[in-house]
């Protein structure tokens, strides 16, 4: 057969694809999340020839997608509040609510469950399709079975070319991962699969969720899970794919070892001209979710190549919308997943006021390094330690009123009193240490520990090398007073009365020099980290 492209905009469009609906043909329709394989949710035979041309496995269930969140009860019955609202909140959109089914709704449909998968989507011609058919729409994922999710038309025009009636094209999917599926049909909500939606969304709106645990791990075939389409291989390119996870000089170290020609690199765009040389795919930006979710399937096909021999993938970290990133990539790889760095390395960083430190906290921070802040340590202790203000508190009674420390009567007492001042390092310094410790990831991870104190307090003895930021006097006094809004003289006063660049230099096993502008500087500073990576291997 041909396979008609209709217009997303064409005015005959709606009208042209609910009749082939209704007659019980295919049409592949454009949604917010991934364009979908409909055929009528409540016709058996049209829906078993979505099966047929995806090759589909048969005990695999189908959402059915609807114009209008009040047709949910056409198709459901026993329907919690908690759906109701979720409803409210997030359709049309990119959430699918599981619900105990009505028997008008075919057991193809349910792959004989009790249950069926309820959306209705967030766009416009797919729910006027669905309203000029009359009909639900049953509708998978367009893409053939196992494959990465269909984004654009031409995506599914590749895989269904021939085998379908029609597909309407309505543009690239905004949101571009499937949607986030919600399990209603038990005591407790349950999420079953990470989308657009987050859980903590859902959360707000319903209270309790727990996280299916097939969400984040690997499924035997033969285990009876919530959704059944969790225990597939899925989105999978013809190739192998390895997640590596870790900081970017880890990763470029790790596929530089691992590197055979032909394979490629999947990475974030910042991250392109790092693995210039592994040729390299970027799927969007780590700091926006949504760039990554919309570019992630397209990325995928396009490495679905027999020619290719192993993607080396990037994944972000953290939660939210992160999650759907991270679960779609996991399936991909089948789970096969590493952390590049072997064993943290821990750099302690040090250098007066104005020197130029958090020039290279911040590449340490782009290149995915972790910073801790001892200065931030510091002040979130004093407001919140109550251990640390009960040691101060008995050591300079007095001082803590209400549980608040009186920073100025402190001050009054140690500034006159070196023994005093001894005294209270000694309690600050062991807090800060314990807390730094506590604040490690668990995880091999490149850190930085941030501390003007680095050696006093004792945090000097847990890195693998100390570095010193040095610069100019005058360049420190120049970026004092347009940072702080201080005089020069007070600027002076307060460089001076910190060690002296010298000393930070004879205590550290390296120094870095900011006597260039920032650009440069950072370029000195990303050398140097990159040159470690190369000591380190
Ligand atoms: O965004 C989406 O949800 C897209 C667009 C087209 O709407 N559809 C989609 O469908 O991703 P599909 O078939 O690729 O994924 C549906 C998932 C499968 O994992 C399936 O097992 C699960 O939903 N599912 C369907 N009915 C279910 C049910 N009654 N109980 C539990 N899981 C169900
Ligand atoms: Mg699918």
């Amino acid at each position: 057969m041909e396979t008609l492209i209709l217009p997303g905009n064409g005015p005959e469009t709606p009208k042209t694809a609910a009749d082939i609906l209704k007659s019980g043909g295919l049409v592949a329709i454009p949604t917010e999340t991934v364009y979908g394989l409909a055929a009528n949710g409540l016709d058996p035979e049209a829906v078993a020839k979505i099966f047929i041309a995806k090759g589909r496995p048969q005990d695999n269930p189908l959402i059915l997608h609807i114009s209008e969140a009040s047709e949910m009860e056409r198709y459901c019955h026993s329907i919690p509040e908690s759906a109701y609202r979720l409803a409210e909140a997030f359709w049309p959109g990119p959430l699918t609510m599981v619900l105990p089914a009505r028997d008008c709704v075919p057991k193809c449909t349910t792959a004989g469950l009790p249950t069926v998968a309820i959306r209705c989507p967030d766009n416009h011609i797919t729910r006027q399709i669905i309203a000029c058919a009359g009909v639900p729409l049953a509708a998978p994922s367009a893409n053939l079975s196992g494959k990465p999710s269909t984004t654009t038309a031409q995506h599914v025009l590749h895989d269904h070319d021939g085998r379908i009636e029609a597909i309407v094209d309505g543009g690239p999917c905004r949101v571009g991962v499937e949607s986030t599926i919600v399990d209603l049909s038990d005591d407790t909500p349950r999420l079953l699969r990470p989308g657009g939606i987050t859980p903590e969304q859902l959360a707000a709106v319903i209270g309790e969720l727990v996280i299916d645990k097939a969400v984040s791990a690997s499924v035997e075939k033969d285990a009876v899970v919530k959704a059944p389409g969790m225990k597939y291989r899925h989105y999978a390119p013809d190739c192998r794919v390895l997640i590596v996870d870790g900081d970017l000089l880890a990763a470029k170290a790790y596929v530089q070892k691992h590197w055979v020609p032909g394979n490629r690199v999947l990475c974030f765009e910042e991250e392109l001209e790092a693995f210039a040389e592994f040729s390299p795919l970027a799927y969007g930006r780590s700091d926006d979710m949504d760039t990554l979710t919309a570019g992630l399937f397209a990325a995928l096909r396009e490495l679905d190549d027999p020619s290719i021999g192993t993607v080396f993938a990037r994944c972000p970290k953290g939660s939210g919308k992160a999650l759907a990133v991270q679960n779609r990539l996991e399936k991909a790889a089948g789970f096969c997943r590493i952390n590049a760095r072997e064993k943290s390395l821990v750099l302690g960083i040090t250098g007066g006021t104005g020197c130029g430190k958090s020039t290279l906290l911040g590449v340490i921070e782009k290149l995915g390094g972790v910073v801790i802040d001892c200065d931030a340590v510091y002040h979130r202790l004093l407001l919140e330690s109550k251990e640390m203000l009960s040691a101060i508190e008995s050591r300079f009674p007095g001082v803590v009123i209400d549980g608040k420390l009186e920073r100025k009567k402190l001050g009054n007492i140690v500034f006159s009193d070196r023994d005093a001042l001894c005294d209270l390092n000694a309690i600050t310094h062991k807090a800060v240490k314990a807390e730094v410790l506590g604040l490690l990831p668990t995880e091999p991870a490149l850190i930085a520990i941030d501390a003007i104190g680095l050696f006093e307090g004792g945090l000097a003895e847990i890195c693998d090398m100390t570095v010193a930021i040095n610069a100019p006097e005058n360049a420190r006094i120049q970026r004092l007073t347009a940072r702080d809004g201080i005089s020069e003289a007070y600027a002076t006063s307060r460089i001076r009365a910190q060690r002296s660049p010298e000393e930070f230099s004879s205590l550290c096993d390296v120094t870095l020099e900011n006597n260039d502008t920032e650009a440069a500087f950072q370029k000195k500073c990303l050398a140097f980290l990159q040159g470690l990576d190369i000591i380190e291997s």
